[in-house]
């Protein structure tokens, strides 16, 4: 089969060397990819959400399937789009994206379905929504309704911090029109942890558990990323935990698509917030975790392919889903700066080093080839050094030994990714 991922980050790299691995696959394309992709599949350079450009190259290439990496295309319809053109791509469709693109949608399906998440409010009027913040107080949460690439998140710890969030999205739309409408939620303690399933519509399997992140220093202090690291699995996830996930959260959600006419296809990925052995809904993502799915990729013993395609024909369950015990770990490298300002272009030293280790799988995300053919970083988030190994100290150690190999002028990356997972051991 030929395959076209969409999408150039970590993720995407994770999930091309994956489908790599699958015998039924002859040839991957990934648009636009990176230089760690490269090596494994042909990179087209269209954009990710370039979605006519994207169709044309599959039709013209004859693609067998298109799996889809972000969630902008997802949320601004491909699937549809190359349904209807009669081209299979793996995803949810446009109305069931929405659980991803609009936070309120997510929220008000939560609500009228029951389903464990804080209590919140939106709004599309900035006067209501500062009387309303003065009405419940800090600490508060202000989002953006639309998407805003995971920065349209401001924890309050105060109510001038809330006013002063209010105003950066709806009076001045620091995230453009995703800030049309705002949401108010009530902020949740406990710990998070990320919980990924596969699903037809009707069946539910879930992955390995993770846990991301998100802040750019260690011990979670400073602003917030893409996510800085991410191991699986995620220990806070006791075995009752996982079946009142799957029980109160997953199921019900992906049943919920399905009474309010949008059945979910694709990967449903919900970030929760868990305290005191309760677990609740933060928010739903349409697509694959980033860097969760590297960790999570890494422990998965079955071919990809068939659960993916099992996905989009409804056959789920009877699709064989078997994982690695051993646990994982992902150290993301980044750029000096990131996630604020930072330049591009560094030469990045010690990769053949690091990729040779046993265990060990360097995903790259922002990268690309200078004209020297030398491997340069071209992103904020450059590379996800990611281990096996029997134990979580064992992973860690070994993602740390691979990651002192590898540099850059700049270079920086969290010194504590799985730290909390060794104090629940
Ligand atoms: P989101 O993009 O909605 O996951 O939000 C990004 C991050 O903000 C989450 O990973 C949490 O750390 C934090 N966050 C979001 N919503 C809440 C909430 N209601 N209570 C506490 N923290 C939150
Ligand atoms: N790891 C966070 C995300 O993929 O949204």
């Amino acid at each position: 089969m030929k395959i076209l991922v969409v999408g150039g980050g970590g993720r995407e790299h994770a999930l091309v060397w994956k489908l790599s691995q699958s015998n039924k696959v002859d040839q991957i394309f990934c648009a636009p990819g990176n230089a760690g992709i490269a090596s494994l599949a042909t990179c087209v350079p269209i954009d990710s959400d370039d979605i006519f450009r994207l169709l044309e190259f599959a039709r013209n290439e004859k693609i067998d399937l298109t799996v889809v990496g972000p969630e902008d295309p997802l949320v601004a319809g491909i699937v549809d789009i190359f349904q209807e053109a009669g081209q299979k791509i793996f995803g949810p469709c446009q109305a069931a994206a929405r659980i991803e693109g609009s936070k309120t949608f997510c929220k008000d399906l939560l609500k009228k379905h029951n389903i464990p998440s804080g209590d919140y409010a939106s709004f599309n009027n900035l006067d209501d929504a500062i009387e309303y913040v003065y009405k419940k107080g800090a600490p508060i949460v202000i989002k953006a309704d639309g998407l805003a690439a995971g920065k349209g998140v401001v924890v309050a710890q105060s109510v001038e911090e809330a006013e002063n969030a209010i105003n950066k999205i709806m009076r001045r739309r620091a995230f453009g029109d995703a800030g049309k409408e705002i949401i108010i939620e009530e902020f949740l303690e406990g710990e998070e942890a990320s919980f990924l399933v596969f699903t037809d519509g009707d069946i539910v399997v879930p992955m390995v558990t993770s846990q991301d992140h998100k802040p750019v220093f260690d011990n979670d202090e400073g602003p917030n990323t893409g996510g800085m690291g991410a191991y699986s699995p995620a220990p806070v996830i006791s075995e009752g935990l996982f079946r009142r996930i799957m029980n109160d959260i997953m199921i019900p959600t992906v049943k919920a698509m399905a009474a309010e006419g949008c059945k979910y296809r694709g990967i449903l990925y919900a970030g929760l917030m868990i305290k005191d052995g309760i677990p609740r809904v933060l928010e739903f993502n349409a697509r694959f975790g980033d860097p969760e799915t590297q960790p999570i990729l890494m422990r998965l013993k079955s071919d990809l392919l068939p659960i993916l395609e099992a996905c989009i024909s409804g056959h789920l369950a009877k699709t064989i889903v078997e994982w690695d015990e051993r646990p994982t770990v992902c150290v993301a490298m980044a750029s000096g700066g990131y996630p604020g300002k930072y330049e591009k272009g560094k030469v990045i030293s010690g990769l053949n080093l690091a990729s040779r280790l046993k265990d060990v799988m360097v995903f790259h995300a922002g990268t690309a080839r200078n004209e020297d053919d030398r491997i340069i970083t071209n992103g904020g988030r450059v590379l996800g050094v990611t281990a096996i190994a029997d134990t979580i100290p064992q992973a860690i150690e070994r993602a740390y030994n691979a990651v002192s190999k590898i540099s850059w002028d700049g270079a920086h990356y969290r010194t504590d990714i799985g730290k909390k997972a060794l104090k629940r051991l």
